[in-house]
Parts: C-alpha cells; structure tokens; sequence
C-alpha cells in the first residue's frame, strides 16, 4: 500500500489530518485562502515561508490581500519599537476587516508575539485576534487552527519546545533561482540593546547533514544563490568553516552567502576558508555596530575597533576585491557626538559597500533600556542622517570602481524604476541593471559595467 503520510512525527501527522477534516467541513468545495505577512529579518521571512508550506499542506492556498482571506497572519518583529508600531499599526486596521467578516481568522506571530507583555496588550486591546502564537509554537500550529475552527475560542500559546529543531518543518519555495537555508536558530551573545536572544532562545544548529543534503536539493532543482541563516553563523556549533567546505564540494553553478557573522568569531579561517572557495561570495555581512572601543563595551560586543580592523586587513590581504557591509546603531545610551563621530571616520576607513544604520531603539528586558540616555531622539536622528550621507559618497567612490569592469551577474528580475531593464547583483551583492531578455532570468550573464551611481551600477550585456 501506498504511503500517504506527510510527516514522520505522529503528532503532527494527526494533527494535519484532524485539520483537514476539519477544513473540508467547513470550507466544502471551496478552499480556503491565507494571507500571510513576515516583517524583520530573513530568518523571520523563512519560518513565515515554513508556516505557509504547513498550511499548504492542511490545504490553504494564498492570497496577496488580507480583504480576501480566511486566515491572516502577521508573522512580526521587535527588534525596534517602530518594527513594533507598524504591526499595531496593520492590527488596529484588521478590526474593521473583522467586523465585516467575522469569520476570518485573525494571528500573530513571530519575535513581537513572544513577548509576554505583547501577548497580554493583544489580549486586551485587540479583540480582533484570535490567536497569538510565539517563535517556539510552529509546530502547534495545525492544533491551534483546529481549535479555532471548531471552538469559540480565542488562543494565546507561547509555549513549545525552546531547544528543538524540526528538520519536517520545511520552507515553502516560490522563488526558484534564490532560497535562504537557517542552519541555526536562537542566539547567545546578549548585546546589552538586543531582544533577539529573549524572543528567540538559545542557540541551537542544525546537523550538517541536514544542511549540505537541503543545499545539494536546492541546487539540483536550479537554484542558483543559497544564503545561509543564523543570527550568528559563525558560531554554528559543527563548525561553521568546515560546513562551508562540505556545502563548496557540490557541483554545480551557483553562489552561497550568509548572514550575520559576528566580528568577534570571524576567524582566519572563514577568510581563508571564502578566498579559496568556488561558490561562496567574497563578501562579509560584518556589524560592527559603532566605531567607539568604550561603546562597543557597553554594547557587550567583545572586540574592540582594530580586532575588526585586523579581520578587514587580513581579507583584503588575501583578496583586494573582497566586500564588506554593516549594521550600525546610532545614539547609544551615554554616546557622545565624538563617539559617533568615530563611528563615521570607521566608516570611512573600511569603505562599506552598504551600511544598514539605525537609530538606538530601546528595548524592554535588556540591559541598555536601563542605561542613561541624554541625547534626544532629534538629535540622534540628525546624526544619522549625517552618517547616511557621508556613506552616500563613500558609496559611489566604491561604485565608481567598478566602471569599465565586466562582472558576473545572476539575474533577479526586471528593474523595479525601469520596467524595459532587467536588475540583478554581482558576486558582491551590488545591483547591476542592463538591458536584456526577460529569458534571462534566473541565468548567470556576464555585464560590461558602464556607469556607477550611489545605489547601484548600470551596465551592459558583455559578448
Ligand atoms: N545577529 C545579527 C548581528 O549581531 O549582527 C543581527 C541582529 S539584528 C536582527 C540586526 C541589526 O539590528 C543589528 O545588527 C543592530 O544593528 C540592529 N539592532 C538590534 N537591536 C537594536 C536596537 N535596540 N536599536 C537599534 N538597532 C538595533
Ligand atoms: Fe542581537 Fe547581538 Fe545576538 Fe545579533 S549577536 S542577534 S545583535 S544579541
Ligand atoms: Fe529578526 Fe526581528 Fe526577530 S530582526 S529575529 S524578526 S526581532
């Protein structure tokens, strides 16, 4: 007889059957559709994708507007408070969606959900939610909808296992040239201004085998760019060097990346590790965070500015062409305008092809929400916007580089400003745009770079 059963886990696969019944009974012929949303970081976009392949599975299909859905899912973010205002923001405009269509199923989930005082504010003042679950629930998910479907009810679960990984979770995969790959969850650094590690626990990695085995099926579907996940990778726990050699070995054309490194475990190692790579992009996602050694100390970073100094040095020794970007926090308690001004010179200095800058955000239960902070939020933002700036014109120095040069580059799709060009990235992870098919999409094509602006480089079809 035939195996018709979808996951090896008896509890989840009688939970998924439970919930089709249950879906077929109260949908009929026709089915049901879910809109789904993630906000954050990609990690957030890739359990959105696995919530959505377990829904696929129970027998939802997707919508791009909430007006048509039956589920709405808001799958959020904390990391700061405006991350946070948004999704109040699209919650408080569910209610009138709620009212008119009172059977619509309304959730929350994600690293905002996991909070308790978020949960409780949820309960209280968003009656149109029927259900709240955290980042550790997922795999609780068919028996939620099960209850909401057959009970008048509404949940709050914040519950589940903290140290588990579920390899049956798996992402569903629209885009079929670019897939991201988590090889750990969790983090353990508590950086004095993080939520993170509250919302998200300790970290735990995957098994590599379970890693090379998904990249290698990525690949021999097309997939042709494979980042890699973690908050942290380089403290993936089986060695994230040795992981990258394993995943270099398979066959094939495509590229891999991987976010975020942090400074204080990017070895020697991963360098030499990336230069001597075929697949992997010589470029480094590095947050430093703040070019100030007494700030990176409150911050609770554990390397100094010329720890950093020496891991950009020793990259760019071994290859002149490798990239850099960062994040930055602008305006952390008790920072002084010197202090950021180190910040700017550091950014300078390294020449970051992209800067991901943010203003300090305060965040409840860490350790900087406490710290005093004299600067106002004004004043922060004009420093910002400073920086911003300074970086536009660190920025073109570095695009101007690339004029004359022929690079590779695996196209995205059609430019989002011009419609008649095609847009996708270099190795680097610039964004080239040219003119071309749209059958080159998804295909490897080499560009004559021809003009650099701020934001990207304009080129066209070499050979
Ligand atoms: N784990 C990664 C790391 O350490 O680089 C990324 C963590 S976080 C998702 C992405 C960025 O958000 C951080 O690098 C930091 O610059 C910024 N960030 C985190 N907490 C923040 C806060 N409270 N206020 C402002 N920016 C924050
Ligand atoms: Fe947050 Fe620091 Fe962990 Fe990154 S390393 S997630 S900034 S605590
Ligand atoms: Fe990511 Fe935001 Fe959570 S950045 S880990 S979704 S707090």
């Amino acid at each position: 007889m035939e195996d018709t059963k979808v996951y090896k886990d008896r509890r989840l696969e009688l939970s998924l059957e439970k919930l089709r019944d249950t879906i077929s009974r109260r949908y009929g012929d026709k089915q049901p559709l879910c809109y789904l949303h993630s906000y954050g970081c990609q990690q957030n976009v890739s359990d959105g994708e696995k919530i959505m392949e377990m829904l696929r599975r129970a027998g939802y299909g997707f919508t791009d507007s909430a007006e048509n859905a039956d589920l709405v899912i808001l799958n959020t973010c904390a990391v700061r408070e405006n991350a946070e205002d948004r999704v109040f923001g699209a919650v408080g405009s569910l209610k009138k969606l709620k009212e008119r269509r009172p059977d619509t199923i309304i959730g929350i989930c994600g690293c905002m959900a996991q909070q308790e005082t978020v949960c409780q504010k949820i309960k209280e003042s968003y009656k149109q939610v029927d259900l709240v679950f955290g980042t550790y629930a997922y795999g609780d998910l068919f028996e939620l909808l099960d209850r909401l479907l057959t009970e008048k009810v509404r949940l709050f679960h914040l519950g589940g296992d903290t140290d588990a990984i579920n390899e049956e979770l798996v992402q569903l995969r629209n885009n079929k040239i670019k897939a991201t790959v988590p090889i750990m969850y969790g983090c353990n650094n508590f950086c004095t201004y993080c939520i993170v590690p509250y919302v998200r626990g300790r970290e735990r990695s995957r098994k590599p085998e379970a890693v090379i085995g998904e990249v290698r099926g990525l690949v021999e579907q097309g997939c042709r760019e494979i980042t890699l996940l973690g908050q942290n990778v380089n403290s993936y726990a089986y060695g994230f060097a040795d992981l990258l050699k394993e995943i270099d070995r398979i066959g094939g054309h495509f590229r891999v990346r991987f976010m975020s490194s942090h400074p204080k475990d990017a070895s020697r190692e991963l360098i030499d590790t990336i230069v001597q790579s075929r697949h992997i992009c010589k470029q480094l996602h590095l947050p430093v965070q703040c070019g100030s050694n007494r700030i990176l100390k409150l911050m609770n970073r554990k390397y100094t500015v010329e720890d950093y100094l020496k891991i950009i040095d020793y990259a760019r020794e071994k290859s002149p062409d490798f990239c850099f970007s960062t994040d930055i926090i602008v305006g952390f308690p008790g920072e002084t305008y010197e202090e950021f001004r180190q910040t700017a010179d550091l950014l300078a200095k390294v020449g970051f092809y992209n800067v991901f800058s943010f203003v300090f955000s305060k965040r409840t239960g860490t350790k900087a929400a406490e710290m005093k902070d004299d600067i106002s939020d004004k004043e922060k933002g004009l420093w910002l916007r400073e920086l911003l700036l300074e970086q536009r014109e660190t920025s073109q120095k570095i695009n101007d580089r690339f004029v004359g040069k022929i690079k590779e580059v695996l196209v995205d799709g059609v430019s989002s400003s011009d419609k008649q060009l095609l847009s996708g990235r270099t190795d680097e992870g610039l964004i080239v745009e040219f003119a071309g098919d749209t059958s080159l999409i998804g295909e490897f094509v080499d560009v004559r770079i021809t003009k650099a602006m701020n934001w990207a480089l304009a080129g066209e079809i070499f050979g």
